[in-house]
Order: structure tokens, then C-alpha cells, then sequence
């Protein structure tokens, strides 16, 4: 019995042995000829280029699999059994389509690379037989069509990038888990979804708040409409929401605020309405914040800037009222601020800082009162300093002359009195000073030559700035 036994396993054992000489040897060299054929077959489709030229095999039929393999052609990886695991030719100048590229045939591919080519026509259709995909990206040619469905069989892909293409069609929540635990294909390994700049329109699916681990999402430039699906506020690893430049409308929803690893949101140019929610930079510390062009009203969010990290923060043109947020005047890390044409109220004196990075920030049409102190000359990075069409009383400080970058000075239609200093005249880079509509004396403005001066209105305007 126990010789028999033996037997059958050393016959078992040898037939394994065989099998698997069989498959490491034989196997890889039939994947990677069916491989390169795939792949010279799409070039035969396409205009001749350089970029493909070395996509060749060798003419002698006997020659070896290593030679016969496209692991050393440019653009191509293999892993070690010589089967195609990357597709890799960004800005290479590849023209033609995608038409012809058998997908079915790379069975280990899981990158392809094709960003910022002249591909032209659709996405094909069998794209979806590539399923160990993990990266994916098209974005910057001139693809048009629709996305098709078969993306959905793309269930490991990490990053898809199809940005600044022509693709049209609303974006199909198929592609996205429903949120059920059944083992339906979709997109759910998606960490950056990346469509920004194409014609995609209507609804922006709820379904993506179904991908558990979503951290970077660009939907900006495009056509989108309705409302920001509330379920985004269970993306609990979301680090970047970039919806700006849509026709989205509704309220911002609530959960967003707490999602505790946003920093960079934006918003802007939609038609969202309502009050942004009042936690928004409480429970995160952000970077970007844009909530600019939109139909907001109630007040802004006081914690903006409670992580200390705010750089870039507009708000501009829509109907916010209220204060100044409290954390603003110690955020040090300001970098550019726009809160021009709402109707905020507060003091100039008092709810701002000093901001050594600030190289723009414009304040205009408010209710702001105040003065202007003398410490708005230690933002000595401002280039660009605008206050027009608030009340802001008291004199121009002569400290103002220390912005030795500033190229915009509107300080218009507020109630400004005194004289305006003349080191004024001092500022080399100042292209355009606007004072009209105040009280200023106007002593200083026949002095200078400087400027042209309309005495008038107290617009100065001087067109070559000492560059
Ligand atoms: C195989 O290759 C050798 C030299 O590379 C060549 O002389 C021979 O004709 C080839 N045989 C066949 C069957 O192609
Ligand atoms: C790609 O398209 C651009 C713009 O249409 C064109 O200028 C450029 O020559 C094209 N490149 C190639 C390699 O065809
Ligand atoms: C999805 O992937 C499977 C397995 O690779 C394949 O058989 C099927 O045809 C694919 N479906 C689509 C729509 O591409
Ligand atoms: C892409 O869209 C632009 C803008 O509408 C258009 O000018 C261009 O012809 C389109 N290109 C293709 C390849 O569809
Ligand atoms: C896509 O662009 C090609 C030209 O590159 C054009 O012939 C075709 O009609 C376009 N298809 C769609 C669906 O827009
Ligand atoms: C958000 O996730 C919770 C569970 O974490 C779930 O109960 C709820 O339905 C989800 N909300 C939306 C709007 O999908
Ligand atoms: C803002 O709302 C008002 C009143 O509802 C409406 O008239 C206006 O068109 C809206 N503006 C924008 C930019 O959506
Ligand atoms: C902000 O966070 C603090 C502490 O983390 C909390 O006490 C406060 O209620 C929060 N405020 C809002 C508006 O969420
Ligand atoms: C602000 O509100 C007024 C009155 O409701 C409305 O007419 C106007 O369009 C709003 N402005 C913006 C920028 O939404
Ligand atoms: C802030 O805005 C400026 C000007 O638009 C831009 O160059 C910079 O990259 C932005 N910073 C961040 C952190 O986004
Ligand atoms: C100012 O900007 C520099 C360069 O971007 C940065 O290293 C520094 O941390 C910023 N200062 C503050 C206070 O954020
Ligand atoms: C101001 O600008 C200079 C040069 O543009 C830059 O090096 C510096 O980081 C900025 N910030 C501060 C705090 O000076």
C-alpha cells in the first residue's frame, strides 16, 4: 500500500513538475507573442510616428521568445514573466485612436499611461476587459463620445484620469457601487477620480459617495447640475472636492464641514444657495478654500482658518452677510483672499492681521467700517490692496508706502479724510491708485508728476509702471 501511495504521488509530483516547467516556460512566451501582436496591430492602425518606431519584431521566425517579446520596446513594462504590465506614453505626440487596441489582450496590465496625446475618437467599449487595471489615465486629448459602462469592470483601478477631453454624456451611476455589499462590478477601488474640463453633464451620481476610499475628487468645468449629493459627507478619506465652474444648485450639505481630512474645497461659479455650513474648517485644516460665485448668503464659516493653514480663500460675489470670520485675523499663512461684493460687516482695525505672505486681498463692496491702520504696511508681500465701497473713516497711513510690491491701490468710495501722503509717490510698481469718492484733501496731487492725475475724481492713473 504504502509503495503504491508513494507511487502515485511521485506520478502526481512529476506531473506537476511537468505542468509547471510547462507553464513558466512555455506560457509567458505565447501571453507576451499574443501581447506584442495586440500591440502591433494598434500601431499598424495608427499614423506612422516616431514615437513608435521600435515597436518592431524581429523578421527570422525561429528567433527567440525573449526577442519576440515587446518588454524592451519604448513605453512597454513587463513583469518577470514577460507579460505586459504597463502601457506607458505620456506627451509622446501619439495621434490616432484607441479603436484598435485590443484590451482583451493584456492580461496583466495594470497602467496605462496615455495623458496629453492627440488620441482622437471614443474610450472603446472593451477598455473594461482590462480588469487587473489599477492606474488609468487619458486626460488631454481630444477623446469624444460617451464614457462607456464597461469602466464599471474596473474594479481595481485606483486612479482615472480622463480630464480635458470632449467626452460628453452625464456620468452613469452604474460605474459607481450602489452601496450594497453584493459583488457587482464598479469602480470601487477609485482613490482620485479625475474628471475635470470635458462636457459631462446632469446629475453628479450619489453613488460616488459609495467609494469608501475616495480622497481626491475633480469634477470642475463641466456641466453638472443639481444638487452636491449629500451622501459626499460619508467620504471619510476626502482630501481635495473640486466641483467649481458647474451649474450645481442647492445648499452645501451639512456634512461636508466634518469631513476631518479636507483641505482643499472649491466651490466657486455654480449656483449653490443657502448658508455654508458653520463648522466648515473646524473639524479640518484647509488649505483651498473657494467658495466664490455662487448664491450664499448667512455668514462665513468663523473657523476657516482654525488650523492655521489657510492660503488661498475666496468668497467673493455672493450674498454673504455677518462678520469677519474670528479666525482669520490670526491666519498668518494667507496667501491670496477675495471677499469683494458681499455685504460682511466688521472693522478693518480689528478683525484683521498682519499677514506676511498676503499678495492680494480685496475687501470691496462691504459693509466694512474702521480705519485703516498703519500695520496693513507690514503685509510687505501685497500686490494688490482693494477696499473700495465700504466706510472706512480716518486717514491713509504713511506706512502705506512701505508695500513696496503694490501695483493696485483702490481704496474709493469710502470716507477717508486728510491728506494723502505723498511717499505714495515713492510706490515704483504702482500701475493703478483709485481714491475717488472720499474726503481727501488734495494738497499732494500738484506735486507729483508722476501720475497722471484727474483732479476731479482723484483717480490716478499711471500707465507705465517702472518695471
Ligand atoms: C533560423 O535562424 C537561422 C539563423 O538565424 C536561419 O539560418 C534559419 O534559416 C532559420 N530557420 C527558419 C526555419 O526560419
Ligand atoms: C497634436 O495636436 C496639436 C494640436 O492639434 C498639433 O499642434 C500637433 O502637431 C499634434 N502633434 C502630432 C504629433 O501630431
Ligand atoms: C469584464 O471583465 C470580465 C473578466 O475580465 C470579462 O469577461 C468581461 O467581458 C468584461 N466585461 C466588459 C463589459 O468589459
Ligand atoms: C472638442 O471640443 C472643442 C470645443 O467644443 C471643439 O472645438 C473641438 O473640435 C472638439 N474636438 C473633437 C476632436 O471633437
Ligand atoms: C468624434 O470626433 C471625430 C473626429 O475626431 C468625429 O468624426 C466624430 O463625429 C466625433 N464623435 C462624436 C460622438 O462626437
Ligand atoms: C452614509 O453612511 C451611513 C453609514 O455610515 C449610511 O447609513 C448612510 O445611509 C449614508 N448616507 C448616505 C446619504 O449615503
Ligand atoms: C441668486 O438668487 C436670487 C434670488 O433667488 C436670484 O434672483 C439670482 O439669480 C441668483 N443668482 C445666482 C448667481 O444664482
Ligand atoms: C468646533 O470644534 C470645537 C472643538 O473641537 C467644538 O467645541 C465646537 O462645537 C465646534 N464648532 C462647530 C461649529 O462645529
Ligand atoms: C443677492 O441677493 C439679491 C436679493 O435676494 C439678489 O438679487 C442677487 O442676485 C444676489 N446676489 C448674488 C450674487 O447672488
Ligand atoms: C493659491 O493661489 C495662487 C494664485 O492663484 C496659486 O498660484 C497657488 O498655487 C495657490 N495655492 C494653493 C495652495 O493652492
Ligand atoms: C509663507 O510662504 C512660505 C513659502 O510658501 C512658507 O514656507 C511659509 O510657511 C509661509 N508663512 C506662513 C506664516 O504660513
Ligand atoms: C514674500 O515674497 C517673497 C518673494 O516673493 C518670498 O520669498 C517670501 O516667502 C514671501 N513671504 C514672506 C513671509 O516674505
Amino acid at each position: 500500500m504504502a509503495s503504491k501511495e508513494s507511487f502515485l504521488f511521485l506520478e502526481i509530483f512529476v506531473i506537476f513538475v511537468l505542468v509547471l516547467v510547462f507553464s513558466t516556460k512555455a506560457s509567458p512566451s505565447s501571453t507576451s507573442s499574443r501581447e506584442a501582436e495586440a500591440l502591433l496591430k494598434w500601431k499598424a492602425s495608427l499614423p506612422k510616428q516616431s514615437v513608435l518606431e521600435s515597436w518592431v519584431l524581429p523578421e527570422a521566425e525561429n528567433t527567440s521568445s525573449t526577442l519576440r517579446s515587446p518588454c524592451n520596446w519604448n513605453g512597454i513594462r513587463c513583469n518577470r514573466a514577460g507579460s505586459v504590465t504597463e502601457i506607458d506614453l505620456p506627451n509622446t505626440g501619439l495621434t490616432g485612436t484607441l479603436e484598435n487596441l485590443d484590451f482583451s489582450s493584456f492580461p496583466s496590465l495594470v497602467g496605462l499611461d496615455l495623458r496629453e496625446n492627440n488620441l482622437t475618437g471614443t474610450i472603446p467599449t472593451n477598455i473594461g476587459m482590462v480588469s487587473s487595471l489599477t492606474y488609468l489615465d487619458l486626460s488631454t486629448n481630444y477623446l469624444n463620445g460617451t464614457l462607456p459602462l464597461s469602466l464599471a469592470n474596473l474594479t481595481q483601478v485606483i486612479e482615472l484620469d480622463i480630464s480635458r477631453n470632449n467626452i460628453t454624456g452625464e456620468l452613469d451611476r452604474r460605474l459607481f457601487p450602489d452601496g450594497t455589499s453584493s459583488s457587482k462590478t464598479s469602480l470601487k477601488s477609485l482613490k482620485n477620480l479625475l474628471f475635470q474640463d470635458t462636457f459631462l453633464g446632469g446629475n453628479i451620481p450619489e453613488e460616488i459617495g459609495n467609494l469608501k476610499f475616495l480622497a481626491l475628487l475633480a469634477l470642475d468645468d463641466n456641466f453638472f447640475c443639481g444638487p452636491i449629493p449629500p451622501c459626499f459627507g460619508n467620504l471619510s478619506e476626502l482630501t481635495v472636492l473640486r466641483l467649481s465652474n458647474n451649474h450645481l444648485s442647492g445648499p452645501f450639505p451639512e456634512k461636508i464641514a466634518t469631513l476631518s481630512k479636507l483641505s482643499d474645497l472649491r466651490v466657486f461659479t455654480n449656483s449653490l444657495s443657502g448658508v455654508v455650513p458653520v463648522g466648515l474648517g473646524n473639524s479640518s485644516s484647509l488649505v483651498v478654500l473657494h467658495l466664490a460665485e455662487n448664491n450664499f448668503t448667512g455668514h462665513l464659516p468663523p473657523q476657516v482658518c482654525r488650523g492655521g493653514n489657510l492660503v488661498n480663500f475666496t468668497a467673493d460675489h455672493n450674498n454673504f452677510t455677518g462678520p469677519i470670520p474670528t479666525s482669520l485675523k490670526n491666519c498668518r499663512s494667507l496667501y491670496r483672499v477675495r471677499l469683494e461684493h458681499n455685504q460682511l460687516t466688521g472693522y478693518l482695525d480689528q478683525d484683521f492681521g498682519v499677514y506676511p505672505n498676503l499678495t492680494y486681498i480685496d475687501l470691496s463692496f462691504n459693509n466694512l467700517q474702521g480705519q485703516l491702520l498703519s500695520n496693513w504696511g507690514e503685509c510687505q508681500n501685497l500686490t494688490l490692496l482693494k477696499i473700495a465701497g465700504n466706510m472706512i473713516t480716518g486717514k491713509i497711513p504713511d506706512k502705506i508706502s512701505s508695500l513696496k510690491l503694490l501695483v493696485d491701490l483702490d481704496l474709493s468710495s469710502n470716507r477717508l479724510s486728510g491728506e494723502i501722503p505723498d511717499s505714495i509717490g515713492n510706490l515704483a510698481e504702482l500701475s493703478f491708485l483709485i481714491l475717488t469718492d472720499n474726503n481727501l484733501s488734495d494738497r499732494r496731487l500738484h506735486e507729483d508728476a508722476s501720475f497722471e492725475i484727474e483732479q476731479e475724481s482723484f483717480e490716478w492713473y499711471n500707465p507705465e509702471p517702472n518695471r
